[in-house]
């Protein structure tokens, strides 16, 4: 394993000679951050077994975890997996966009990919910049969050320049803030007969619902998880998952004024939606919030930036209103709040 570079990596402007040189660096088997509509990703190319160990290596990622492999278009999806009938019904309903699937994989698609499992996940990005850079690589990419694992997701290049400041990592290719904020919702349709949502994510499932005329199933623990201050819900999934600021975080259903008053001097709260009667100037610097008019779709490209700018800020405690119900983006929202505030 290299030693690791105390520098940080460059945030390179999309011009063509940059994407150019990028695509020449996952050529040659090494790893960019890339903006994806979702959240920044780490990329290597998915069929170089080494190139994806630097993945990996700079993000301090178990091997057990595996990665999404992404295609410039569903055309090449027969390359690296079995698709079915409902995978091509989603796939054209949904790509280029944030829904990831789970498919029987091809051979070529090196183990580390897929730790060891005989699937793949597997989406087209809805970003113009990765597809390029897919495109100028000439090879499927995977592609993990470019954060330190188990820290808060990046949605711009500067995150992603602090966040892996020292690794291997050497260029951020910047495309801006990420428009979704979210990632990708990832269904399993190994069993095309039977979907199972994996993760919560940018696409509602119930979209993929109405794509497929059949039920989704949902992960057992995530619908039914109370909030409670201080209290983490179980983490769901395959692994328990963390997106953990450094400053402990409280979750509440709703911070009216009366609790907002009693907030201590050096903890703040992350507010869904401004609140409606103006903010004592008092509490002002100690609280934020998500959005003007409590539409999810805002929540969720700001709360990750959020919940990195709070975090760099010193706070003693941190307390975030989660949103309530099934619709939209309120389960990916609420999901990746609950792993935010879970305690490793
Ligand atoms: O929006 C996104 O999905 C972003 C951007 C960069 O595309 N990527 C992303 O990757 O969030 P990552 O590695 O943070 O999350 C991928 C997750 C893994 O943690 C794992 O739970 C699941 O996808 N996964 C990958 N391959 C799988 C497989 N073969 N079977 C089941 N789950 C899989
Ligand atoms: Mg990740």
């Amino acid at each position: 394993m290299p030693a690791p570079r105390p520098s940080a990596p460059r945030i390179l402007r999309p011009t063509p000679v940059n994407l150019a040189r990028l695509a020449a660096v996952l050529r040659r088997g090494g790893i960019v951050g890339v903006p994806a509509e979702t959240v920044y990703g780490l990329a290597a190319s998915a069929l170089d077994a080494e190139a994806c160990a630097g993945i990996f290596r700079a993000k301090g990622r178990p091997t057990t975890d595996p990665l999404i492999v992404h295609l410039a278009s569903v055309r090449e999806l027969a390359s690296v997996a079995e698709p079915n009938a409902a995978a091509l019904k989603l796939a054209a309903a949904c790509w280029p966009g944030a829904l990831t699937l789970v498919l029987p994989k091809r051979a070529c698609v090196p183990d580390l990919v897929t730790a060891g499992k005989p699937t793949v996940a597997v989406r087209v990005p809805d970003h113009p910049l990765f597809r390029k850079l897919i495109r100028l690589a000439g090879r499927p990419l995977a592609a993990p969050s470019a954060n330190p694992f188990g820290y808060i997701r990046p949605t711009t290049a500067a995150h992603v320049r602090d966040g892996l400041a020292g690794t291997e990592l050497r260029h951020v290719l910047d495309g801006g803030e990420c428009p979704v904020g979210v990632e990708s919702t990832i269904v399993d349709l190994t069993r095309p007969d039977r979907p199972r949502l994996l993760r919560p994510g940018g696409v509602a499932v119930e979209t993929v619902e109405a794509v497929l005329g059949c039920r989704v199933s949902r992960p057992a623990s995530r619908g039914g998880a109370t909030i409670r201050p201080g209290v983490a819900a179980p983490a769901p999934g395959m692994l328990a998952q963390h997106y953990s600021p450094r400053t402990p975080l409280s979750l509440h259903s709703r911070l009216d004024a009366a609790a907002l008053r009693r907030l201590p001097a050096d903890e703040a709260a992350l507010l869904l939606r401004r609140p409606a009667s103006p903010v004592p100037e008092d509490l002002a610097p100690r609280v934020r919030w998500l959005s003007e008019t409590g539409a999810l779709d805002e929540i969720a490209r700001r709360l990750f930036a959020a919940l990195h700018r709070l975090d760099a800020e010193g706070w003693r405690r941190l307390h975030a209103e989660a949103p309530a119900g099934g619709a939209g983006l309120a389960p990916a929202i609420r999901d990746r709040l609950t792993r935010a505030a879970a305690k490793r």
